[in-house]
């Protein structure tokens, strides 16, 4: 089945130029990109676009169209689906937006510019001389894009379908945080820089081992202002039993709470669930999880038994 998108990209054109935003966060921080965002839950991906473009440079477009579907996977965010959308604006006038520098561009410089998602550069020129609308996938490796493959769109691809997250999907807001299930925000460049460089227990994991598991997990996020501060996985039959691991806050936002939210966050999900038993193992944040998760230490050490993968040589 074909992954319905999760996203929108909308490229604004204005004569011979576009318009183009130098993004301030992930994914694509630092990269000139067109405007767009997520689709939110039952809204269709041509709702969402029209509602980013609104929010990001203050164009109301009234029929913005459909150019292309985008699919990636092994980049800095899960693999996921973007719905790419063009539109006219009668004026060059734009209202500014904190998710970094909103600038016209001319269309050649956009199609060929290295300070551009390098993506772009397939897709683009394709799209403003009328082609397709096709499907692009991408396929990244190490953080270069390694495969391009072109094909015409699925024939189960619907753009009229709203959005449907899947039931887990939560979301809640605390001032300017924001709490996800949604592995779709998650930035892979963040959580494996905190595992690598700041845990005590996941330096070595590699960038592919960190992939697979959050596939296999259900996972949480804090974001500010779009770029993720915590993260947590739960490793779960979704029945009987949870493992939460990998809890972090980025340093500079400790002690405010965070980490109590996403513990909290997890174990009402368990709650929900009616998962009678959740583990976890920690070297020095008991009172954490004691205060605010309800757990205890196990009350018999003996019946628990580990077993670690033997040495190869
Ligand atoms: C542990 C961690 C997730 C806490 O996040 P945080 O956002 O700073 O925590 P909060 O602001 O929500 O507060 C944590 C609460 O737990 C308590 N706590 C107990 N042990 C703690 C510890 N080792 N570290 C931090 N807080 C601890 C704090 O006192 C606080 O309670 P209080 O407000 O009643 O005093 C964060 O310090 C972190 O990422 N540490 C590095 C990674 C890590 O050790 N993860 C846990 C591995 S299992």
């Amino acid at each position: 089945m074909t992954m319905a998108p999760g996203f929108t990209l909308c490229f604004l054109l204005h004569g011979e130029y576009v318009l183009m935003l130098h993004r301030r966060f992930p994914p694509n921080q630092g990269l000139w990109n067109g405007v767009g965002g997520h689709i939110e839950p039952g809204e269709t991906a041509r709702q969402a676009v029209m509602r980013e473009v609104a929010e990001e440079t203050g164009y109301r477009i009234e029929n913005p169209e459909f150019a292309g579907f985008l699919t990636w996977e092994g980049f800095e965010i899960p693999p996921g689906a973007i719905a790419i959308f063009t539109a006219e604006v009668p004026h060059p006038n734009f209202v500014t937006n904190h998710e970094g520098v909103l600038a016209w561009k001319p269309r050649e410089w956009a199609c060929t510019s290295p300070e551009v998602v390098d993506n772009i550069h397939v897709f683009l020129p394709q799209i403003l001389a009328g082609i397709g609308p096709l499907h692009y996938h991408f396929r990244y490796q190490d953080g270069q894009r390694v495969e391009d493959i072109i094909t015409p769109l699925p024939p189960d691809f619907d753009l009229e379908k709203p959005h449907q997250p899947q039931d887990h999907l939560f979301e809640e807001r605390r001032g300017d945080f924001l709490l996800s299930f949604d592995k779709e925000r998650l930035q892979l460049d963040v959580i494996e820089r905190f595992l690598a460089l700041q845990s005590y227990w996941a330096q070595n994991r590699p960038r592919a081992v960190i992939e697979t598991s959050i596939q296999h997990s259900v996972c949480l996020g804090i974001y500010h202002h779009g770029l993720q501060v915590a993260f947590a996985r739960l490793v779960t039959d979704q029945s009987t039993f949870a493992w939460l691991a990998d809890v972090f806050v980025d340093q500079d936002q400790r002690g405010q709470g965070l980490g109590k939210w996403l513990v909290q966050a997890a174990c009402n999900y368990t709650d929900r669930l009616n998962i009678d038993l959740m583990v976890l193992s920690t070297r020095d944040a008991q009172g954490l999880y004691e205060i605010y998760g309800g757990f205890h230490p196990v009350e018999d050490p003996n019946k628990w038994l580990k077993r670690m993968r033997p040495e190869r040589d």
